[in-house]
């Protein structure tokens, strides 16, 4: 069954919201990099390419279901942060917000009884909460350590052995 025109409106803005949060986590990689910590820019660098699976994802199913793909503007992101603990609060509010927008997608998917797109956004549920999961570690742990010393370049060099987002992972 087609995709009603509407939904598939929202997907894309979805999509959108997908490509928002790459191209945020790249700029944070950036970021890390300029701050000589390689680690934290990998595990960024990582989260940029699952970002980016997740809204080819929702892309392709668009297609899938006969509706038409229209990508909407993405903004700048910040650029600058005052530690590596601000930039993961900062990756906690982006989230949470992206957890909010996909509970909303799944609540018009029951309103409309689109079954096909219940069970995608299903799976967006489970991985929103991974990823608030996986970042609340990481904000626990900095809060611990601190931002400077020798145990932020440890944990540096553990977050350098994230392994790189697949199909299966983020698709
Ligand atoms: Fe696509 Fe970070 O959720």
């Amino acid at each position: 069954m087609a995709i009603k025109p509407a939904l598939a409106e929202a997907i894309n803005d979805q999509i959108r919201a997908e490509f928002q949060s790459a191209y945020l986590y790249l700029q944070m990689s950036a970021w890390f990099t300029e701050q000589n910590l390689p680690g934290f820019a990998h595990w960024m660098r990582t989260q940029w390419q699952e970002e980016t699976l997740h809204a080819m994802k929702l892309y392709d199913f668009v297609h899938q279901r006969g509706g038409a793909i229209v990508l909407g503007g993405i903004d700048a992101p910040v650029g600058s942060y005052a530690n590596p603990l601000s930039v993961f609060e900062k990756v906690r509010e982006h989230e949470l917000m992206i957890t909010d927008r996909i509970n909303a997608l799944y609540e018009r998917a029951l309103t409309e009884k689109d079954l096909p797109l219940q069970i995608v956004l299903q799976w967006f549920i489970n991985e929103q909460v991974e990823e608030e999961s996986q970042v609340m570690e990481i904000i626990d742990r900095l809060k611990l350590i601190g931002s400077d010393g020798p145990s932020i370049y440890l944990f540096d060099r553990q977050l350098a052995t994230r392994p790189a987002a697949t199909a299966g992972e983020g698709a």
